[in-house]
């Protein structure tokens, strides 16, 4: 076989076999196909698209690229979640704590924030001591025993897709959705849980700007899960303001604390109880989206969900008490309040701008390498559908460098979209895939 025919029949709108892209991941894999065919490759799916069958392979031989994590020993359904990635979206801080006090085993692998998107393991890294760096072994054992773990990613996982991935970011091949879907479900299959729910966002702060691309991508992603044997659901959710009033890792974390108590906004607990509904019913604890919504609700009144978080950050050497007392976590020592110069509604916030302005302040990586100051960001005052009156604050900036705060400033006010007339109620679930 040679990689030359391989990308011919491609680029003339053939379906490539199980075997042909199986020998191109594998040869990619070892260095035996060069960068530039791969990329002529990926540029003739960009032209031509995949089928679901081509899809499906390509998703199956980039996890074989790595190793499989079997989480066998771990008796029971393990559900996993996924989110394609917005800014203020600390879902899994609340969803995975509800859903492992209800007994259902959570295997889950979180990633770190890139650009204006932020990531679930720095948040948890605002408990001194807490390790994302679990073995395998303590890692099937803190689902045994916890219920729930989180394991940042290897190596080891899809290393395929790894490569080609930053192949597509530098040759315009990212925006393709069997490229995306695949990429995703590669990793995800690669975890090993039995049960998936993904998270697919749209809007102003989502990889995914218009709702058609992310239903299409949405249902890619689902018909490959199910293709492999899973159990796989997608909620298209908004992300045309952040989730929540929180950006920024420590602001983040205690707003996740508050929804664990109760106190949670009602934008953000409404995507929660979504995503949540989809797991308890994935793995079977439920027969409807009432009952299994109704014991999601009932670990947040009864405060199991948060000693279920406590007993997490403390499983993966984190300092627990912070869980009872989150005004020691990470503070700023700078708050700027951003004050509204207009009479009207909020219409929207553009969820990029505040993101992109939280990374300014620190709170975020321009780059994989860079460090990040957990305890900057911006709470949100005002939300979508708010009156608000000049004088008034829109957000509050939490900094620790006055020029960057200043900077800040600017990108918050004009992210603002204020209106005469009241905008219409949106809901925060789109839709939900199947
Ligand atoms: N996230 C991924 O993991 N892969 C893509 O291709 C796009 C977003």
């Amino acid at each position: 076989m040679r990689m030359y025919d391989i990308i011919n029949r491609k680029k003339k709108g053939n379906s490539l076999t199980r075997e042909e892209i199986r020998f191109m991941i594998e040869g990619y894999t070892k260095g035996e196909i060069p960068d530039y065919q791969m990329s002529a490759m990926m540029m003739a799916i960009c032209f031509q698209g995949m089928n679901e069958t081509e899809t499906l392979e390509l998703t199956l031989a980039m996890r074989d690229s790595g190793e499989v994590l079997d989480l066998s020993q771990i008796p029971g359904m393990k559900v996993d979640k996924h989110s394609t990635g917005g800014v203020g979206d600390k879902t899994s801080l609340v969803l995975i704590p509800m859903v492992a006090a209800l007994g259902i085993p959570v295997a889950k692998m979180s990633g770190r924030g890139l650009g204006h998107t932020g990531g679930t393991i720095d948040k948890l890294e605002c408990f001194p001591g807490f390790s994302t760096g679990l073995s395998k072994e303590q890692f099937v054992q803190n689902v045994n025993q916890v219920k729930m773990a989180i394991m940042g990613q290897t190596a080891d996982l899809a290393p395929a897709d790894k490569k080609l991935y930053a192949l597509r970011d530098v040759t315009a091949t990212v925006d393709q959705l069997s490229l995306i879907a695949s990429s995703i479900m590669s990793k995800k299959l690669a975890s090993g849980a039995d049960a998936i729910v993904l998270d697919v966002k749209t809007g102003n702060g989502a990889f995914m700007k218009q709702e058609a691309d992310a239903f299409a991508l949405a249902k890619e992603m689902v018909q490959i899960g199910k293709n492999a044997g899973k159990k796989i659901s997608a909620v298209i959710t908004d992300m045309n303001q952040p989730l929540g009033n929180a950006v920024g890792n420590s602001l983040e974390v205690k707003e996740a604390i508050l929804s664990l108590n109760g106190l949670g906004p009602s934008d953000f607990m409404e995507v929660v109880y979504a995503l949540g509904t989809e797991l308890v019913l994935a793995a079977g604890k439920a027969n409807t989206q009432h009952e299994a919504e109704e014991m999601l609700k009932q670990t947040i009144r009864n405060k199991t969900a948060l000693d279920k978080f406590a007993e997490f950050i403390e499983a993966q050497g984190g300092e627990k008490t912070l869980v009872y007392q989150p005004e020691l976590l990470p503070a700023a020592r700078i708050q700027l309040q951003v004050m509204n110069t207009q009479e009207g509604y909020v219409a929207g916030i553009w969820a990029e701008e505040i993101g992109l302005a939280s990374l300014i302040l620190g709170g975020g990586r321009a780059t994989k390498d860079s460090s990040i100051d957990l305890s900057v960001g911006i709470l949100l005052n005002k939300k979508r559908g708010d009156l608000v009156h000049p004088g008034e604050t829109l957000a509050v900036i939490y900094a620790n460098d006055m020029e960057q705060a200043k900077e800040a400033y600017g990108k918050i006010v004009r992210a603002y979209q204020i209106q005469e007339d009241a905008p219409k109620q949106v809901s925060m679930i789109k839709g939900i895939i199947r």
